[in-house]
């Protein structure tokens, strides 16, 4: 178990035996969205620890300002840089590249696009897209893009880069990829429903459908660096369920003002996350896909691939057949292009 000054909610089975097989990354640089908790944070810490450059990418604020004190204040070998970026706004993430560019003088090793909100209402960003395909897919998709030169360029140096998507069991809650979640409808959505079993709310599906895209996103970037033979790697993953702070901030939002329904949720979350990890456990999944040597292109790592599959070591698994397809790799690489008006070409 790592202590970190944020705190750490209960005790963690596998992260110090699979942290061990991981290499130093003293000449390695890396980048992190959402970083101020959860994931994000334990994976920060943990390339701090093996030594990297560690670029936190976050929306600014009190918490991002502490993440970086505390990480920069714990004496470990890495070193830490924030920039800003939030995901709510093309605007925010286009504006954070010139530090980022600074900062990947020698390429960028690795990109995890970890940050994201679950089941919010149904709203719209100020680009107009629903909130949590924005944050959860679309500002990757364009933060990908953007960052993809200093990629290569750590490729040419060091042999590899690698591109890391952050998924969810919720990606098991839809069927299929619908291009209207991708499109300026943001506010009109489906609505606010909030049951999360057998027939799932609004909030769930558009959650889901932001997760799928996630790892759709990878099936894309797959097959693309396949054909051009590339050696960046693009690889998802999954926490399973973790103790993080998204099932709070998902308790604030659907329970609205009424307590009742806020200790409602609190009450069916705890029980959830009794049944899942903890927060460095769940983040294996990441921190193996950006670290670890025998990790593959197009893998999904995971405590495993069903919706049972909320805890243990985070293994490799194939991607699924009902994503990794060529209609739904067109279907998602045309949406993401439409909505931050730009090409990407790999
Ligand atoms: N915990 C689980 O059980 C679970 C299960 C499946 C998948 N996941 C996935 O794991 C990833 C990490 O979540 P977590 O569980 O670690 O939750 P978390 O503790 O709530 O962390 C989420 C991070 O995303 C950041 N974020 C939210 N909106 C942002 C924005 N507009 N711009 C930039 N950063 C933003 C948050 O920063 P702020 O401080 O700015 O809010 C925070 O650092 C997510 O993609 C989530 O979907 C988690």
């Amino acid at each position: 178990m790592i202590e970190t000054e944020l705190g750490v909610a209960r005790p963690s089975v596998y992260f110090e035996e699979q942290f061990k097989s991981l290499p130093k990354l003293e000449n390695k640089t890396v980048a992190i969205t959402g970083t101020t908790s959860g994931t994000g944070y334990v994976a920060a810490e943990t390339f701090g620890r093996l030594g990297a450059r560690v670029i936190l990418l976050n929306r600014p604020s009190a918490r991002a300002d502490k993440t970086l004190h505390v990480l920069q204040s714990i004496g470990l070998p890495g070193s830490f840089y924030q920039v800003d970026c939030d995901l709510q706004s093309f605007e925010s993430v286009r504006s954070s590249l010139p530090k980022i560019e600074a900062l990947c003088e020698q390429g960028l090793d690795v990109l995890c696009n970890n940050a994201g909100v679950m089941a919010l209402e149904d709203t719209a960003t100020v680009d107009g897209f629903d909130i949590q395909m924005q944050t959860n897919h679309l500002s990757h998709f364009l933060l990908t893009k953007l960052v993809f030169p200093f990629l290569e360029k750590a490729e040419s140096l060091r042999g590899e880069a690698r591109i890391v998507n952050h998924s969810s069991m919720a990606r098991l809650m839809v069927k299929r990829l619908e291009s209207k979640y991708m499109e300026k409808r943001g506010g009109d959505l489906g609505g606010n429903g909030s049951l999360m079993l057998l027939f799932p709310g609004g909030r769930w599906i558009r959650y889901g459908q932001s997760k799928l895209a996630n790892a759709a996103f990878t099936s894309c970037l797959h097959e693309k660096l396949k054909i051009r033979k590339s050696n960046i790697k693009a690889v998802v993953a999954h926490p399973g369920v973790a103790d993080t702070d998204l099932q709070r901030t998902t308790v604030k939002d659907v329970g609205g003002r009424s307590w009742l329904n806020r200790s409602f949720l609190d009450m069916v979350f705890r029980v959830y996350i009794k049944m899942g990890q903890s927060k460095e456990d769940g983040a294996l999944g990441i921190i193996k896909s950006m670290a670890d040597p025998v990790v593959r292109s197009g893998e999904f790592i995971g405590p495993g691939m069903t919706m049972a599959a909320m805890k243990g070591p985070a293994l490799s698994y194939p991607l699924e057949g009902y994503y990794d397809n060529v209609e739904t790799r067109e279907l998602l690489w045309t949406k993401s292009c439409e909505a931050i008006e730009d090409d990407f070409v790999i």
